[in-house]
């Protein structure tokens, strides 16, 4: 493998350094074992940039993003800045960066690793071999539309307003990505709405149809109401493969998603912008949690969701499948070895720490290569 792949690398804060070094351990593995080398830039965001810039994600931070093929990022938050107001928190780095590379297509995987199928919400067996993928749209929808506030009306009452809009071209080109994710998978889309009761819905429906029949005839497409889709990801959720909602559909499904799988220190993520005209994909990789203050400093966080989002990185953004699987097999090997993390622990198993997880991880991937 020849060229040069440019990461930024966003640590952030509480945990996010700590499972961020576990990833660094597998970067120098693949440059060792699989002659594959990185262009790796570290930033600041959020906290962090916070104390050291005083703005939690910098013009700078920006540009190297920009200048990135992609960003992987930790977490961001803690209670050193829960003082703060709403316009200077370090939540709003991952905010801007979000905006500012114009990444509209959150994809939640929600995967059952067979050796925690008892960690579920819901009946080992309903779960087992769960594997499903929720691209949400990110950018658009009901958090963002016009009008929207708190108004005072002529008798003095308040009313909130929150105004659900979408283009025609916001919802196909987060549907393509969706039909793309399904087309390498599966084979199987699910568009969710609520086109019984919603205008927008309407048009979502109408649009990604238009695309499926267009574009993707290959794809089996069908259309749920999200509600039922909630109920039926609740009750048999192995019916699905690849799932496509708004961002306001996608936030509560990807949740109810994530319960399912019983562990949130396991679950990566990815959010894709535009392809630009250099043929580049815009893209940030990110676990689903946060910053865990209640953990950070003792040296026990699973890396594991880390770790997943530098698998979603490579398949992603570089289009290597084959080290990817390497990352999620030897993850899949450790937990079926017995070795568990607090937050994954289960009866019988033995309990490791962060670097004890990522050195496990190591030896797998020593194994499978
Ligand atoms: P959280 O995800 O940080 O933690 C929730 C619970 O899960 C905690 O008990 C934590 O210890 C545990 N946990 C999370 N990740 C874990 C891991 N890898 N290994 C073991 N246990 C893990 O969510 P919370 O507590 O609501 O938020 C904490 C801070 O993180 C807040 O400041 C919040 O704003 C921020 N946050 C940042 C996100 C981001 O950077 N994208 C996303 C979610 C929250
Ligand atoms: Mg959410």
């Amino acid at each position: 493998m020849a060229a040069n792949k440019k990461l930024l690398v966003l640590p952030g804060d509480g945990i996010g350094p700590e499972v961020m070094r576990e990833v660094r351990r597998v970067i120098d593995w693949m440059s060792r074992r699989r002659a594959v080398s990185f262009e790796l830039e570290d930033g600041l965001v959020g906290g962090a940039a916070i104390d050291a810039e005083g703005t939690p994600c910098s013009d700078a931070t920006v540009e190297k993003a920009r200048n990135a093929d992609a960003v992987l990022f930790g977490s961001v938050g803690g209670p050193k800045w829960d003082g703060l107001p709403f316009e200077q928190r370090p939540e709003l780095g991952i905010l801007r960066l979000r905006k500012e590379l114009g990444l509209f297509a959150n994809l939640r995987p929600a995967k059952v690793q067979d050796p925690l199928a008892d960690a579920s919400s819901l009946k080992a067996d309903l779960v087992r071999g769960l594997d499903i993928m929720i691209v949400r749209e990110s950018t658009g929808g009901i958090y963002f539309g016009e009008p929207r506030g708190i108004e005072t009306m002529p008798d003095g009452k308040r009313r909130g307003i929150d105004t659900e809009v979408y283009t025609e071209d916001e919802i196909a080109r987060v549907a393509r990505v969706a039909f793309d994710l399904a087309k390498k998978r599966g084979g199987k889309l699910c568009s969710v709405e609520k086109a019984n009761v919603m205008q927008s819905g309407r048009l979502w429906r109408a649009v990604v149809g238009e695309i499926g029949r267009a574009e993707y005839p290959e794809v089996e497409l069908t259309h749920m109401y999200a509600d039922n889709c909630a109920m039926q990801l609740a009750s048999r959720p192995k019916q699905f493969d690849v799932i496509v909602a708004s961002n306001l559909f996608g936030d509560l499904l990807s949740d109810l998603a994530a319960a399912l799988t019983g562990s949130l220190g396991m679950l990566p993520s990815a959010t894709l912008g535009a392809v630009g005209a250099d043929g580049r994909r815009a893209a940030l990789y990110e676990p689903v949690h946060g910053s865990a203050p209640d953990i950070t400093g003792k040296g026990i966080a699973n890396p594991c969701a880390q770790l997943l989002s530098f698998a979603m990185l490579l398949r992603w953004s570089f289009d290597m499948d084959e080290d990817a699987t390497l990352i999620e097999q030897a993850v899949e090997k450790v937990l079926a070895g017995g070795l568990r993390t607090a937050d994954i622990m289960q009866p019988g198993m033995a309990r490791i720490g962060t670097s004890v997880m990522g050195e496990a991880v190591l030896r797998e991937l020593d194994k499978l290569a």
